[in-house]
This record gives structure tokens, sequence and C-alpha cells, in this order.
């Protein structure tokens, strides 16, 4: 699909309305057949009917749920591939087969689409399921202490409540292409081959389509964007470094949309690659056995392929072992995740390697137990209707002290101190279909987004600039010092001039004796924001997910709380209605 370039506030000529009708047309449809996939899971059964439910935050979920669906036809079974937000538990009880992907979020949490039927299935008053076959694949990060923790309570619950769990649950680390195809491969057949829970029934509801266009870019054929830009956004004197990144998608024919994001690939430092080399008393030549008889220099799976800055848990429980490290032992031992955060704070790879330096660790060995160099996610900045073929990213640079050796987060800073401009840079982007601004154009949204969680409001408020929306738009933004970390400054108060942003509420923490954030301007806009919400104002929040997004949700439960005259549980209720109509959607990280 060509997208027409519309001139930022330029009328709409008939060509391009007609286009703009099209694209949110073709979005509104793509959204109907979800609600109608439910249906068809439970009564296409002539042939075989199977649900493949997909919990997600980011899309590789969903992903390779439509990889299973593909899987299932051509197994003679009849896929419906379903949003679990789409799903409720009485339509969960139709299903003949159901096949569930989930990802795990925050701390061992459900992602957002899957907490509401997560919330029916463990109630005391869950529907039974007895005899539906199922098979759960999670998907999560060995980084996390709960490892897919949501597919691990998915598991058990549907076999509690009845259901036969076809084959065994495979767990999914980032790297997780290979497994998840294995297992789709294995549970598919015996699906097929299991009777079911059949009644009747047409076609199903899922025509999975060969990947055309911009969507054969994906995590293992990424696309070779090019760098154009890179503007500092913090000023001298702040303390930190907050980058625009301008990146050009070439000929990629890449669709994306505001509230998106993009994946980044980047590579090791070379002078961080030659100490690990130095540690490892290797020389790089040593060529090191990979896939079957593959075989890949040592230096060229340190630079490229294996992120060697954060330490995998399998190399720091090997570090332990061998060195016999008593606090190290004692900490692994007792399992206590705190204890073990508390002890890795601000170290890398080369300060264990360091500390428990008389050990030896081959190449070979250390290469078995890094974890890949996975992409980083980035909530896309720019709106694809105002940049044609760009896409902007807004990154803050990660960088420490620890003791006296500066450290340095892998992809922010190969963006900001290694890849030049006009080089070529890998990425593969995630729909992020929850995170969108309404259908309804004349909404209003509220978004909260301090820090680097301001990135997706930038591309929101140009596709509202662009589409000509008539809702109001309101943001709530914030960071350390307004001298120094006012980023996109210009642009948000020529948009506040030209009336795109019709509330800007700035909340700046360091700028006092006492913290001001973004919840404290919330929280004095109390009857307004309510008055707005009461309205059918959509509400989003972006950036820190572990202190800032939970401190913003208290303050929301508080404001609906106050405002509306309810109790805490009706607040509560009030807030999980929001949710339920996406009306309440975060992307936080
Ligand atoms: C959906 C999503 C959207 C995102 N959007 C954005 C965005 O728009 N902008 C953005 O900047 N980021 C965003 N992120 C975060 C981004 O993906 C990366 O996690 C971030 O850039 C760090 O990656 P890195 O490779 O530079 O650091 P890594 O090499 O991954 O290192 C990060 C690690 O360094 C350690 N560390 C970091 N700071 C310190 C410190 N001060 N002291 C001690 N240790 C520390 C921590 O262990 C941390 O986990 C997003 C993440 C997600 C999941
Ligand atoms: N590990 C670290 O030390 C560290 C440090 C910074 C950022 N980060 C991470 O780096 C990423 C990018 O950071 P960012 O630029 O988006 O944001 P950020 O640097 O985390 O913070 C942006 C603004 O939010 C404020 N803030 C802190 N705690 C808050 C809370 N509980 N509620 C509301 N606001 C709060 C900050 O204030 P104050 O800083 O003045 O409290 C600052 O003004 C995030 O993932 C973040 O978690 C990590
Ligand atoms: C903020 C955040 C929190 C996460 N928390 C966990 C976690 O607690 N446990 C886990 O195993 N994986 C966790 N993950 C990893 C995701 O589950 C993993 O990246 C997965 O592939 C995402 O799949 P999705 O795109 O379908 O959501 C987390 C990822 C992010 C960005």
């Amino acid at each position: 699909m060509e997208v027409p370039y519309i001139p930022p506030n330029a009328p709409f000529n008939p060509d391009q309305r007609q286009w703009l009708a099209g694209f949110f047309a073709g979005l509104h449809s793509r959204m109907l057949v979800q609600s109608e996939n439910v249906a068809a899971a439970q009564s296409n059964a002539v042939q075989k009917p199977i649900a493949i439910l997909y919990g997600t935050q980011t899309g590789n979920s969903e992903e390779l749920a439509n990889e299973a669906a593909q899987e299932a036809k051509e197994n003679g079974l009849v896929p419906s591939l379903i949003d679990m937000g789409d799903c409720t538990a009485v339509s969960f009880t139709g299903f003949a087969r159901v096949v569930m992907v989930c990802s795990t979020y925050g701390e061992g949490e459900m992602p957002d689409n899957a907490q509401e039927l997560w919330e029916a299935f463990e109630a005391d008053d869950a529907p039974r399921i007895d005899g539906v076959p199922f098979g759960i694949l999670a998907l999560g990060d060995t980084n996390y202490d709960l490892y897919c923790e949501a597919g691990r309570l998915w598991d058990e619950r549907l076999a509690a409540l009845g259901g036969e769990r076809i084959i065994d649950r495979v767990d999914c680390d980032v790297d997780y292409e290979e497994a998840a195809r294995a297992w789709i491969k294995e549970i598919m057949p015996r699906m097929a081959a299991h009777g079911g829970n059949e009644t009747a029934g047409a076609e199903g509801a899922v025509k999975a389509e060969a990947k055309t266009g911009g969507a054969r870019w994906t995590r293992t054929n990424p696309y070779d964007a090019t760098l154009l830009k890179r503007v500092l956004l913090s000023a001298k004197g702040s303390g930190k470094e907050i980058v625009h990144y301008e990146i050009s998608l070439g000929d990629s024919e890449i669709e994306y949309r505001a509230g998106d994001i993009v994946n980044i690939f980047s590579t090791n430092e070379i002078a961080y690659v030659d100490k690990m080399i130095e540690i490892l008393q290797c020389s790089g030549d040593e060529m090191i056995p990979t896939k079957g008889e593959d075989k890949e220099s040592l230096r060229h799976l340190l630079t490229e392929v294996l992120d060697i800055r954060r330490p995998s848990r399998d190399l720091i429980q090997l570090l332990a072992d061998r060195s016999g490290d008593r606090e190290l032992g004692k900490i692994l031992e007792s399992k206590d995740s705190k204890a073990l955060d508390d002890y890795l704070y601000g170290k890398d790879t080369l300060d264990l390697m360091n500390k428990f330096g008389s050990i030896p660790l081959s190449g070979a060995e250390f290469c078995r137990l890094a974890k890949p160099l996975a992409a980083r996610a980035y909530s896309i900045s720019s709106c694809p209707l105002k940049h044609e073929n760009e896409v902007h990213v807004t990154v803050a640079s990660v960088r420490w002290d620890y003791e006296g050796r500066e450290h340095k987060g892998i992809c922010s800073t190969y963006l900001a101190d290694i890849l030049a401009e006009e080089k070529k840079l890998k990425v593969y982007f995630t729909r992020n279909k929850h995170f969108r601004i309404p259908e309804d154009e004349s909404k209003n949204i509220i978004m909260v987004g301090p820090g680097t969680g301001i990135a997706p409001f930038r591309a929101f408020l140009e596709e509202r600039e662009m589409t000509c929306a008539s809702g109001k738009n309101w943001l709530f933004f914030g960071d350390r010092n307004e001298a120094t970390d006012f980023i996109y400054k210009d642009e948000l108060l020529a948009m506040k001039d030209s009336g795109i942003l019709n509330r800007l509420d700035l909340a700046w923490s360091r700028d006092q004796k006492e913290k001001i954030y973004v919840q404290n301007r919330m929280l004095e806009n109390a009857e307004e924001i309510f008055k707005w919400l009461e309205a059918g104002a959509y509400f989003y929040v972006c950036g820190d997910a572990y202190y800032m997004a939970k401190d913003v949700d208290k303050a929301l439960h508080d404001i609906i709380a106050e405002q509306g005259m309810l109790s805490a549980e009706e607040a509560d209720s009030y807030v999980s209605r929001l949710k339920k109509d996406k009306r309440y959607v975060r992307d936080v990280y």
C-alpha cells in the first residue's frame, strides 16, 4: 500500500481523503474479524475446530499464534485466531480444542489483553472445561525471576478445571522461534488426532496469509534500515541523555501506526569485546561450534551474536559453583531474587569475571552460557502519515558508573556512540494494537508519559494533527529539570499554540525540594480528568513500569473514587471497565 505524503497542516486533497478513509476502514474491518472469531471457534465443527488464543503485549505471541493457525490448517483443523481480550470465560467453554500462546509481563503478570480472562478463570466460580484438549506455549525471558509465569498459571489452571493437556507446556526464552515452532509442529497433529469437543459448524475464521510487503521483515529476517539523523534532546547539564533518532525505512514497504513498536538490533562495543577476549585468555580467532557442524569465530560471536554485558543466570551459577564463593553461593541457594538483584546491582559481566578471575572458563563455555543479543524494543515516536518511510524513536542512553568504570546499556549506546549517520541498522516492527488512538476521532484522549514515555504521544499527536481529529488532547509530561529535560519543547508548545494540544501539564521532579511527579499534576486536576473520563475519554500511560505506572494507576483509582464518590471496590470496577473498553491502555517497560 502506498502511503501518500501529506505535508504538515495541509488541507487534504480528495486523493488523500480517500486513502485515509480506506486506511481506517481497513483497520476497522480487521477489528471486527476478531470478535467474529470467538463465535467461529465455537460453532465450526463439521471439520475439526481449534481455538488459538494469544495473550500478548508486543505481538510475539500473536505472530506465533498465526503460525500455529497455519500449521493447524495443514493438519486438517479449522483454526480460529482469538485475541484473549476478545474472549470471555463463557465463550471459552464452547471451544472444542484450545491452543494458547501467552507471554508474561510486569513481574510475572499477565499481558494486558489476557488479564480479564485470567481473572475469570482464577475465580472460584470459573467454568469447568472437562475433557477439552489444550496446550500452552509460554513466552518469557529468563532474565526475569518469574520466568513464563503467566503461561505456567494458565497451564495449571486449565488442567485443574478439567482440561486435558495434550502435550507439555514449553517455556520459550527471548530466542523463542525454534522451540516454539517445534512445539507447534508437535501439537497440531495430536490435536487433529484427538476427538475434541466437536458439535457442529462451518468454516474456520482464520485465513492465514503468506507474508508479503513490509510484513516479511521479522525478528529472524530484520530489515536493514538506515540511520538518517541523531538529535540530542536533553540539554547540556542534564543528568540524562535522551536522543531522538530518525531512521529511513527505504523500500521496505513497512507499514506501522502510531502506538507500534520498533525493535532494534545492535552489536557490542569493540573495546568491551577486546576486554572479554583478554579475560577469557583467548585470541578471538578460536572457532566455536554453533549449530550442527557450523562454527564461528569467538570474536564474531562476542561482537554480533551474544549479550556479553548482562551476565546470564547460567553464567552466574557457574561462577558461583567454580569459585566456591560463599556469599554468591548462599544467595543463589536461597532463591531470594531480591538479594541476587542487590548483589548484581551495577555490575556487568566483566565485573563478575574480574571478581572470579582465576576461574578457568573457555571461550566456548562462555559462549554456551551467554544469552543471545536480543533486539531492544522502542515505542515509536513518529506518525507515518507525517514522516513517510521513516520511523523515529526517543531513547534514553543507559550509562552508569561502577567502581570507577563507565558501564553502558548495549543498544541505547550503540545508537548514541557507535552507529554513524547514513549507516545501516537492523529493525523489525511489532504491532501494539491495544495502544491506538480511538477509532472515533472525536473522542478526547488523556496521555501520561514522563521521560521517554512521551515517545508514542508525539506520534499520537502527529496522527491527530494529520487526520484533523476533532477530539481534544491532554498531555501530562515531566522529567527531572525543566531547563534541561523539557524534550520536544518547541514541538509541544507549537502544538499547544495551534490547538492540537489542548492541555499540557508539566511535572519537574527536581526543580524544587519536594518531588513533583505527573500523578501529582493528575491529582490537582482530578475534577477535570473525571469529567473527561465520564464523557468517554481514553486514558493512556507510557514509560517506566516499575514505579511511575503503578503510582499513576493508584492516582487514577483515587481520582475516580473521590470524584465519583465511589468505594475502593467500585473504583476498581470502574477502572476494570475502562480497561475492558480499551479506554485505559498502557505501554510500560
Ligand atoms: C515495549 C517497550 C518500549 C520501550 N520503549 C522505549 C523508549 O521509547 N525509549 C527508551 O529509551 N527505552 C524504551 N524501552 C526500553 C528499551 O527497550 C531498552 O530496554 C533500553 O534502551 C535499555 O537497553 P540497552 O540495550 O541500552 O541496555 P541493556 O544492555 O539492556 O542494559 C540495561 C540494564 O542495565 C542495568 N542498568 C541500567 N541502568 C543502570 C544503573 N543506573 N545502574 C545500574 N544498572 C543499571 C540494568 O540491569 C538494566 O536492566 C522500551 C522497552 C519496551 C519493552
Ligand atoms: N536503573 C536506573 O537507575 C534508571 C534510572 C533512570 C531511568 N531508568 C529506566 O530508563 C528508562 C528510561 O527512563 P525515562 O527517561 O523514561 O524515565 P525516568 O528517568 O525513569 O524518569 C522520568 C521522570 O519520572 C520521574 N519519576 C520517578 N519515579 C516516579 C514515580 N514513581 N512516579 C512518577 N514519576 C516518577 C523521574 O523523577 P526522579 O528521577 O527525579 O525521581 C523523572 O522526573 C526507563 O525504563 C527507566 O525505568 C532506570
Ligand atoms: C516490562 C517487561 C516485563 C516482562 N516481565 C517478564 C516476566 O516477569 N517474566 C518473563 O518470563 N518474561 C517477562 N518479559 C518478557 C516477555 O514475556 C517476552 O519479551 C515475550 O517474548 C513478549 O511476548 P509478547 O510480544 O507476545 O508480549 C517481560 C518483558 C517486558 C518488556
